[in-house]
């Protein structure tokens, strides 16, 4: 049985909005954010949830964790039905925000673990234990003492990860968990999330703009838009269907290599800085190379696959 079904799930807003003119007259009109979503998710799949501003993705995730109701459908996540919010459901779930704070602001965080032990009820020897296996992981020995409102972001979103995670949830949904880190912080977090789903075979739907997040977690995609699912499946297929393309870049390395790539007959090139890019189709690949290595030297020639980052911006680019 999955671990995570939806069955068309949808979610309409009220949407009230104003006339400065009639300042007294609310208009109001429903928003669909979510639409008919169908979902079924296996335990300990990684799966990364695409879309963009304003897609439905947060909406979905607050449904799937029991903080918001649907305005029909239904879903069950182990078993259980999440708006319900039974309390067995809750202490074998969590949900990440980037964007929000979940801890306590003005406690240090080792204070806010010892509340969330008492509130889980989480025994003294797994609590030790998952503390001293977070701290390692994520690095993050030096923080336990600071207040959170002392804290920079990446350290505070270490924090949040570790407390969402000292009950030992079984579904993990984290909404832009790494939004606004730097490299160093990002990482470590993807390797702490790669960690948990691997060993804890934990489940996880992941939301990030980031497709280095996707790429390293999830071999599994879902893409929402307009509050419809448009994509189920995996990332490597997604790349095959919207990018049978090839990416041909090209060392511009003096205002006369920009001129010469601009006259070249290809369509479809842009010019980022000091390279060209050209997305060749493959049954083009041979006359555009062919011109391409006529007019550049070899060294500054380089063919890869089509990003994923372009791809999901043709995509998004498409609706
Ligand atoms: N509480 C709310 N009341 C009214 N409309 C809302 C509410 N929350 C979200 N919406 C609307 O529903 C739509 C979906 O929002 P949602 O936050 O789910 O998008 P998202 O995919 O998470 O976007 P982002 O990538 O920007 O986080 C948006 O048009 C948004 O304005
Ligand atoms: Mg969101």
């Amino acid at each position: 049985m999955a671990i995570i079904e939806s069955n068309k799930i949808t979610k309409k807003y009220i949407k009230t909005s104003y006339d400065i003119r009639r300042p007294f007259r609310v208009e109001r009109e429903e928003k669909v954010a979510v639409s008919g979503f169908d979902l079924e998710i296996e335990k300990g799949e990684f799966v990364g949830f695409l879309g963009s501003n304003g897609a439905g993705k947060t909406t979905f995730l607050k449904i799937l964790s029991g903080i918001m109701h649907p305005t029909s459908g239904t879903a069950k996540v182990m078993g259980y039905t999440p708006w319900e919010r039974d309390y067995r459901y809750l202490r074998q779930m969590a949900i990440v925000m980037g964007q929000k704070n979940q801890l306590w602001w003005d406690l240090p965080a080792i204070d806010s673990y010892n509340l969330l032990q008492a509130i889980y009820d989480i025994p003294d020897s797994r609590y030790k234990k998952n503390l001293e296996m977070m701290m390692e992981v994520l690095d993050m020995k030096d923080l336990l003492g600071k207040r959170l409102r002392n804290m920079s972001l990446g350290e505070r979103m270490k924090c949040e990860l570790a407390a969402s995670f000292l009950h030992d949830p079984k579904v993990v949904f984290l909404d832009e968990p790494t939004i606004g880190l730097d490299v160093v912080s990002s990482r470590s977090i993807r390797k702490f999330l790669k960690m948990m789903n691997e060993e804890q075979k934990c489940t996880f739907i992941l939301t990030s703009h980031y497709i280095g997040d996707i790429e390293e977690l999830c071999k599994r995609v879902l893409i929402i838009t307009k509050g419809e699912k448009v994509y189920d499946g995996t990332l490597l297929k997604l790349k095959e269907r919207y990018a049978p393309n090839k990416r041909i870049e090209v060392f511009l390395q003096n205002l006369e290599d920009k001129k010469t790539f601009a006259h070249l007959s290809v369509k479809e090139k842009k010019i980022e800085e000091n390279k060209g890019i050209i997305y060749a189709d493959k049954s083009a690949l041979g006359e555009i190379t062919k011109e391409v290595f006529s007019k550049f030297s070899l060294e500054n020639i380089l063919i890869s696959d089509a990003d994923t980052e372009e791809i999901i911006r043709k995509i998004f680019g498409q609706k």
